[in-house]
């Protein structure tokens, strides 16, 4: 396994191993890596096959976070990562400094960037504002770098892969993207770098996040639907009973358009957001 830092060598690389007839996969993360993130670096290693490449980035993007946001004490544990990497088959880690990522004042600054703007409104986009357009244009400019045939993405942050699949496709990115299923712990909780934050206490609350979708989806089994704003008072009454949980959003859509549905039946896609103690966690599962 190979570590390349700086982006002209990575691409340099990437687009000799495309001219020799090479399959390129890519996992982008931001580090601190987990069973979730695992599992989508053995889906990339299935998925490049033998003759083919895994390439995971390693790149806390300090665009997508918000001025109030974790950006600084995010986890970082490269030695750990790279570890990881190398234990999982990965072929090449890209993992650049942030000075080379994003033009610095010398240079002018960094002036062009991606945005979605159909389906990064609502939920994540509303709650924090730009972190799409950070993650739009972290993720092209990971594209140009690592040239990939496939990208895998988790589910568990299902409405950041849709911007990425909406964003290939109307900026005709020759990539395909793959969705891997959520991977979580014993009690159900989604496996989360951010999950590391919380204290002994806020962990034991932590699964209300997922038992609130287990509580829909049993609610649903009796009945045909159920109106979403019946749904949400009954999820925000659930979560926020815990004494440090407050909840952000719970929303009721179609997996394909993103667009709210008003009557929740089994199939529709639910997603929530949770913050326990300073902490914020998602979640979200087709019911
Ligand atoms: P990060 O949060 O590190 O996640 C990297 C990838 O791992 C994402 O595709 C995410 O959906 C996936 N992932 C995280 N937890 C998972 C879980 N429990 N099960 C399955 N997959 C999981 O998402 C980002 O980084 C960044 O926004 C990035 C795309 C790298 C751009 O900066």
């Amino acid at each position: 396994m190979r570590t390349i830092r700086k982006p002209d060598q990575m691409q340099r690389f990437a687009l000799k191993q495309r001219r020799e007839g090479r399959r390129i996969v890519v996992v982008p993360t931001m580090g601190a890596l987990h069973a979730g993130h695992l599992s989508l670096i053995e889906r990339a290693r299935k998925r490049a096959g033998k003759g083919g490449l895994v390439v995971v980035t390693l790149f806390v993007n300090r665009t997508q976070f918000g001025p109030g946001e974790d950006f600084k004490r995010y986890p970082r544990d490269e030695k750990r990562d790279l570890k990881l990497c190398r234990e999982l088959g990965a072929d090449i880690v890209f993992a650049p400094e942030d000075k080379d990522m994003h033009a610095g004042k010398r240079d002018g600054g960094f002036s062009a960037f991606v945005e979605e703007t159909a389906v990064s409104q609502g939920m994540e986009g509303e709650s924090r504002p730009a972190h799409f357009r950070g993650v739009t244009t972290v993720v092209a400019k990971l594209f140009n770098l690592t040239q990939p045939d496939i990208a895998v993405f988790g589910a568990k942050d299902f409405q950041q892969a849709a911007v990425i699949k909406r964003m290939v496709r109307d900026l005709n990115f020759p990539v395909e993207i793959d969705v891997a299923p959520t991977v979580r712990e014993i009690d159900g909780v989604a496996m989360s770098s951010r999950n590391k934050y919380l204290t002994r206490s806020q962990r034991e609350q932590a699964p209300v996040v997922s038992r609130a979708i287990f509580l829909v989806k049993e609610m649903l089994a009796t009945t045909d639907f159920i109106a979403a704003d019946k749904l949400k008072h009954n999820v925000k009454c659930m979560v926020n009973a815990q004494p440090d949980a407050e909840l952000d959003y719970v929303e009721f859509f179609d997996s394909e358009t993103l667009k709210p549905v008003q009557k929740v039946a089994t199939g529709v896609h639910m997603a929530l957001a949770a913050r326990i103690g300073k902490t914020r966690l998602i979640d979200n599962a087709v019911l």
